[in-house]
């Protein structure tokens, strides 16, 4: 089934476009936007055609100019792009202030890192509402809307007060928290009433739908009722019916497989390979954020190097940090804390022929990128807390020699899909993930591949088209029963990486 086929244009929304602008020489140049959100979307767009609304990440006052090398764009593309304008002081005190100064760590369970401010609300909430008014100038009576993240928890209350009755649907990219995190939101009650005035809302694991399900029974303890029937859960809420589901985001299977398999990246991960001549490569790839846990991974590295100074000189880091969200002084320091310890960690192990951690900062073209997959032989996927995390499906994608180990933080979203296969780790215990580091380098070519072709055969499985179909068949067919129950992870009794750790 596809939107196309029964009926209904796909018109996705989102706080960004696939792309960036940025203006130089007197005109407008576009190039394509990282992050989770644009990597599991833009291919799904691509195969349907519809509408992609958002914001082209740069503040500026509406320009025809720009609106014009979108449409251009959108050409290219198969998918219409429209932008949504956002100038200076929204963008810091929408975006930067109460999306990613409130809402994002709040939701990432990091409350201490949250900077209340109430100006930051009225701005996110009028926002909210140019988002809505931006989607109804568009929108014909078959769409079927999608709004995407926590940027825009408010745009199915704004098209309903406007008299909106299409189908509505929202899916949370990042976790959803626990009701005792949850609480120390600001205007926690319009929050989560206005999140049920959507039809249906997707989260990414169970652990997420339990929490919103608590939110919404603790808060609304009178005023909702809800039902649980099997895989359907439907809230009942001011003579509304929202039907809320959990379905984990995922990657173009196809696409990185192939691409993995092109000679060019085959060409280049022997290069790589080559600079590291007896050692195994550990790998890392991270938006630069403070949930990826990269300090955390560093000290875990450093612990493994004291701990088996055998692997000293057999083993070196490659970790490559997208830049993120910069102007925001918590990202700032990052940088330097992360600088610090990369600085602190080479001084203190590096000698002739060898370097602990190699550190590259900038965005990677997409062969360059799978060529590191390609190359890995240890990937470590260790935030503190992430909603999905693709990065860990495009590794076990792109290993196409089936010869890598994937080492997964317990409170990634992925976990809960892959954990048969993996070494979970709790990402604040440096000593935990120094042993699955050291269980990993010794684990044998055999182990290797069983558990990478059975990764990949689960990542094939349910890529990003099935995550698609799945949320369309609720959202236009109320259709949940036909999907797998997702079961939550749960960390088990004592880490069977450990035991495994005893034998070798
Ligand atoms: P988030 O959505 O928090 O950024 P994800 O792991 O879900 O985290 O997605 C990150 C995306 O960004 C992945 O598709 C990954 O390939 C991409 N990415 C991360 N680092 C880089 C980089 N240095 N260059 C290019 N793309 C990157
Ligand atoms: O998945 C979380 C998310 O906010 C996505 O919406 C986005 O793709 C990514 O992180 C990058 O963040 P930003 O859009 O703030 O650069």
């Amino acid at each position: 089934m596809s939107t196309r086929s029964s009926g209904h244009r796909l018109v996705i929304v989102s706080n960004r476009l696939p792309v960036v602008a940025s203006r130089s020489a007197g005109a407008w140049h576009l190039k394509r936007g990282s992050g989770g959100l644009v990597t599991a979307l833009a291919p799904v767009l691509r195969d349907r055609g519809g509408l992609w609304i958002g914001w082209p990440g740069v503040a500026t006052l509406p320009d025809g100019e720009l609106r014009r090398a979108l449409q251009r764009a959108g050409r290219d593309t198969g998918y219409d792009l429209v932008p949504v304008f956002l100038d200076e002081r929204e963008m810091r005190l929408y975006y930067q202030g109460f999306a990613n100064e409130i809402l994002w760590p709040l939701f990432h369970d990091l409350q201490s890192r949250c900077r209340f401010q109430s100006a930051a609300w009225q701005v996110y909430a009028r926002v909210n509402a140019r988002f809505a008014a931006g989607i109804r100038a568009q929108l014909r009576a078959d769409d079927f809307v999608w709004v995407h993240d926590y940027h825009l928890l408010q745009v199915a209350a704004h098209l309903r007060q406007a008299g909106a009755r299409q189908r509505l649907a929202f899916f949370l990219h990042v976790p959803f928290p626990p009701l005792d995190i949850y609480l120390k939101l600001p205007r926690r009650h319009q929050i989560l009433a206005d999140l049920l005035a959507y039809d249906l809302l997707g989260f990414q694991v169970a652990r997420d739908l339990r929490n919103f399900v608590q939110c919404v029974r603790s808060l609304f303890r009178d005023e909702a009722r809800i039902d649980r029937q099997g895989n359907r859960t439907t809230i009942t809420f001011r003579e509304r019916e929202t039907q809320i589901g959990a379905f984990p985001i995922s990657i173009d299977y196809a696409d990185f497989a192939a691409g993995a398999a092109e000679a060019g990246v085959a060409r280049r991960a022997r290069f790589i390979r080559e600079q590291f001549p007896g050692q195994q490569i550990l790998l890392g790839v991270d938006r630069l954020d403070y949930t990826k846990g990269l300090p955390e991974k560093l000290r875990a590295l450093r612990e493994t190097l004291q701990r088996w100074p055998d692997l000293q000189g057999r083993l070196t880091l490659v970790q490559i940090v997208v830049p993120s969200r910069d102007d925001i002084r918590a990202y700032a320091e990052l940088r330097k804390d992360l600088h610090r310890l990369i600085g602190e960690i080479n001084g203190e192990f590096t000698r002739p022929g060898w370097v602990p951690v190699h550190y590259l900062y900038r965005h990677l073209d997409r062969s360059e990128l799978l060529a590191y997959y390609r190359a890995a032989d240890i990937m470590l996927v260790t935030p503190l807390k992430d909603g999905m995390n693709l990065v860990a499906k495009e590794y076990a994608v792109a290993n196409h020699d089936q010869h890598g180990v994937l080492v997964l933080s317990e409170f990634a979203g992925a976990v809960s899909q892959l954990h048969r296969w993996v070494f979970a780790v709790n990402p604040h215990d440096a000593e935990n993930v120094a042993e699955a580091i050291h269980a990993a380098w010794h684990l044998g070519a055999e182990d290797r591949r069983g558990r990478m072709a059975a990764l990949q055969r689960s990542i094939r499985r349910q890529d990003v088209f099935w995550w698609v179909n799945a949320f369309l068949q609720a959202a236009l067919h109320r259709g949940l029963d036909d999907f797998p129950v997702l079961e939550e992870y749960v960390p088990p009794p004592a880490s069977a990486w450990s035991e495994l750790e005893a034998e070798v």
